[in-house]
C-alpha cells in the first residue's frame, strides 16, 4: 500500500496526446487524476470544463479529482458529477454556505473537498472539517501551473492536520502547487497525504512516467 497518493494535474499535460499522457500516469502508479477547472472570474485564467472531464473519464479508471476554481460552484455541481467526477473540491471563498455545498456534493454521489487560497486563514474551514472528505491546502495562488511552492503553507498543513486528528476525521489532506521531489517531503512530514503535481510530472525531463516515479520515491 502506498503511504501517500499522487494526483497528476492534467492541465499541465500535452492535450494533443491526452489519452497517452493519462495512460503514462496510470501505468507509473499515479493514484488520482486532478483536473483544474478555472472560469476566468474566480481566477483570471480559463481552463477546461465538463466535456474535458468526460473525455478523461473515457481514458482512465483512475478517480477524477475535480478542483473547482469557479464562482457560484453550487450551480454547476450536478454537471460535474454527471461528467464523471469522483471528488469535487470547492473554494470556501466561492461558497455562501459551505456546509450546504458539501451536502449537495455528497448527495450527487461524489466525495466532497474543501479548499482555501493561501491568503485565507485555516480557521475559515473550521466548521467544514468534520463533514469534508478532503481538505486541500493551496501552496500557490490558484490560477496557473508552474509557480513556486510557498513554504509558509507548511504551518497551515500542520495546523489542519492537528484539527483533523482531534476530530478523528479520516479526511484526506491534499496539497496543490509547486510539488516536486524536494517540496513533497516537507508537506508529507507536515501531515499531508495526497499530492497534486503538474509541472513536476508533465514537464519532467525524462518523461511523465519517470516524473511520477520521482515523486513516489521522494520521501523514502
Ligand atoms: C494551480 C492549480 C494546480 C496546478 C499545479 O492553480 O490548482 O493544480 O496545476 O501545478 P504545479 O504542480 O506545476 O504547481
Ligand atoms: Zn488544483
Amino acid at each position: 500500500m502506498n503511504k501517500f497518493l499522487i494526483a497528476p494535474s492534467i492541465i499541465a499535460s500535452d492535450f494533443t496526446h491526452l489519452a497517452d499522457e493519462i495512460t503514462a500516469c496510470e501505468s507509473a502508479g499515479a493514484d488520482w487524476l486532478h483536473v483544474d477547472v478555472m472560469d476566468g472570474h474566480f481566477v483570471p485564467a480559463i481552463t477546461v470544463g465538463p466535456l474535458f472531464i468526460e473525455a478523461c473519464k473515457r481514458a482512465t479508471k483512475l478517480p477524477l479529482d475535480i478542483h473547482l476554481m469557479i464562482s457560484n460552484p453550487d450551480q454547476q455541481l450536478d454537471v460535474f458529477a454527471k461528467a464523471g467526477a469522483n471528488n469535487i473540491t470547492v473554494h470556501v471563498e466561492a461558497c455562501s454556505n459551505l456546509l450546504k455545498t458539501i451536502e449537495k456534493i455528497k448527495s450527487l454521489g461524489c466525495t466532497a473537498g474543501v479548499t482555501l487560497n493561501p491568503i485565507t486563514p485555516a480557521s475559515a474551514l473550521d466548521e467544514a472539517l468534520s463533514l469534508a472528505d478532503l481538505v486541500l491546502v493551496m501552496s500557490v495562488v490558484p490560477g496557473y501551473s508552474g509557480q513556486a511552492f510557498m513554504p509558509e503553507m507548511i504551518g497551515k498543513v500542520e495546523g489542519i492536520r492537528n484539527k483533523l486528528n482531534a476530530l478523528r476525521s479520516p479526511a484526506h489532506l491534499e496539497v496543490d502547487g509547486g510539488m516536486a521531489a524536494d517540496t513533497l517531503p516537507l508537506m508529507h512530514n507536515a501531515g499531508a497525504d495526497v499530492f497534486v503535481a503538474g509541472n513536476a510530472i508533465f514537464k519532467f525531463p525524462q518523461g511523465v512516467a519517470a516524473g511520477v516515479r520521482a515523486l513516489r520515491v521522494s520521501n523514502v
